[in-house]
């Protein structure tokens, strides 16, 4: 889908490949695993009406600047804000993108790593066979042993050859076919829910909002899950968003990635909470939730095995193509403000993201007692990038483009330098000068208790 047009920069061939590409990168891991299991620890409903509104009253403007600076410039992250401000600090914002996108790799790997085990547990009958109990012990034995640091590694190496093969037009093609059957897929499981016993139960926990519950640190969940699952704030959309072809509508873009982004969380939440309340487990659970929630409902099927591995195998295409975005942002980066050749840069970012993983692994095994305020470096990493360089990277992004980059380049690149109209202009600069920014940053005060 990648095809040259110079011979620095590649364009995506067609429009719907980039949105695919775009939705791709968006869809994964953060919507399967990472949005039941922070729903979850925040108190479902509460954590939704926040995720929903920063989704669409922060996601969707910020989508639209990362497609402008990307586009615009036909950049790296770093060398988006180098174009646009030449001799500024602002490019440190393209840096905190790159480390966060680093980190980001180094623990969402190891959950890949775990719906490889799982695939495979699922196809050889042994999810089928263990009982409750076995299938929990089974699980923590597995994260905390060698078995796990292993899938990491392949599930890494995998990430690695199809960005060193050039085999990006496979993966892309295979996933504008795999993805629609994944949405099936969790499509059936949202109806097999609706016959479960805890389905009411389920659907009040995850949708009735307790506005008693909604506190500093459900806010900045919901604010970093947000970013998180839109792949927002470290440059990733806009790495891809440089790829676009000058045909592309940015607006419209942001809006179908946006939709179909949280549209997956939501059908994710559906599959899993009344399966919590059927089975009697506690949606407490944290990063382990969906892993113990999912078997169960798998395996209460006819066929359970064949559902059971298709659904791991189609999360972990669904995770490699989320990953190989995230990578691209470093490459891109090394290739182009450090002058390496596009397979060094990509041998630099797998190791430092091997390293990184390796630390995130280990949390679960030797290392789960290293702990820095509390956390493990699995939690670590999660906490910093998500909760922290995310919402600044956005918050960054949206000063930067709402104050600083001229009205014209904005227009330009949203009408197609005036092919068509794009009519809330206005507003998209209001909410990047102000909305935006103030309430990411009293969103921070809040977390700090200062508000
Ligand atoms: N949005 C991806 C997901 O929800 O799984 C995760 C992600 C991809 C985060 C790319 C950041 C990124 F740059």
């Amino acid at each position: 889908m990648l095809k040259e047009i110079t011979t620095e920069r590649a364009v995506f061939a067609t429009k719907i490949g980039a949105v695919a590409t775009t939705v791709g990168s968006a869809v994964g891991l953060g919507n399967i695993w990472r949005f039941p299991y922070e729903a979850g620890v925040h108190g479902g409903g509460a954590f939704m009406i926040c995720y929903l509104s920063f989704v669409f009253i922060l996601g969707v403007p910020l989508l639209i600047a990362e497609f402008v600076m990307g586009r615009g410039t036909r950049a790296n992250v770093f060398g988006a804000y180098r174009k646009l401000r030449p001799a500024s600090h602002w490019n440190l914002f393209g840096i905190l993108g790159i480390i966060a996108s680093l980190l980001i790799i180094s623990f969402y790997a190891v959950v890949a790593g775990w719906t490889a085990e799982f695939c495979l547990a699922s196809l050889s009958g042994q999810l089928e066979f263990a009982s409750e109990e076995a299938r929990h012990e089974g699980f923590m034995t597995f994260t905390s042993g060698s078995n796990s640091v292993v899938w990491t590694l392949i599930f890494l190496a995998f990430n690695f050859m199809i960005l060193i093969g050039g085999v990006t037009k496979g993966i892309e093609r295979a996933s504008n076919i795999l993805m629609p059957i994944f949405f099936l897929l969790l499509l059936a499981f949202c109806i097999n829910s609706f016959f479960m016993p805890g389905f009411g139960e389920g659907m009040k926990y995850l949708f009735y909002p307790d506005f008693s519950k909604i506190s500093p640190s459900v806010i900045l969940g919901a604010l970093g899950q947000a970013f998180f699952s839109l792949s927002l704030g470290l440059g990733c959309m806009m790495t891809y968003a440089s790829y676009f072809s000058d045909k592309n509508r940015l607006g419209k873009t942001a809006v179908t990635t946006a939709f179909l982004d949280t549209l997956v969380a939501i059908l994710a939440g559906i599959i899993i909470f009344p399966a919590v309340f059927s089975f009697n487990l506690s949606p407490e659970a944290g990063p382990t939730l969906v892993f113990e929630v999912l078997p169960h409902i798998f395996y209460q099927l006819p066929g359970g095995m064949i559902w059971s591995t298709l659904f791991f195998l189609l999360l972990f295409l669904a995770s490699l193509t989320s990953t190989v975005s995230m990578s691209e942002i470093s490459i891109s980066y090394f290739s182009e403000e450090k002058g390496m050749s596009r397979s060094r840069a990509t041998a630099l970012s797998a190791f430092i993201s091997l390293v990184g993983a390796l630390l995130c692994a280990f949390s679960f095994g030797f290392l789960s007692e290293v702990t820095f305020f509390g956390k493990n470096f699995f939690n670590l990493f999660d906490y910093l990038s998500s909760n922290i360089a995310l919402p600044l990277g956005g918050m960054g992004c949206s000063i930067f483009v709402g104050w600083f980059v001229k009205r014209k380049f904005i227009k330009d690149q949203l009408t197609d330098f005036g092919t068509f109209k794009f009519r809330l202009l206005n507003i998209l600069i209001f909410f990047l000068r102000w909305f935006c920014p103030a309430a990411i940053f009293l969103i921070f005060l809040n977390s700090l208790g200062i508000l």
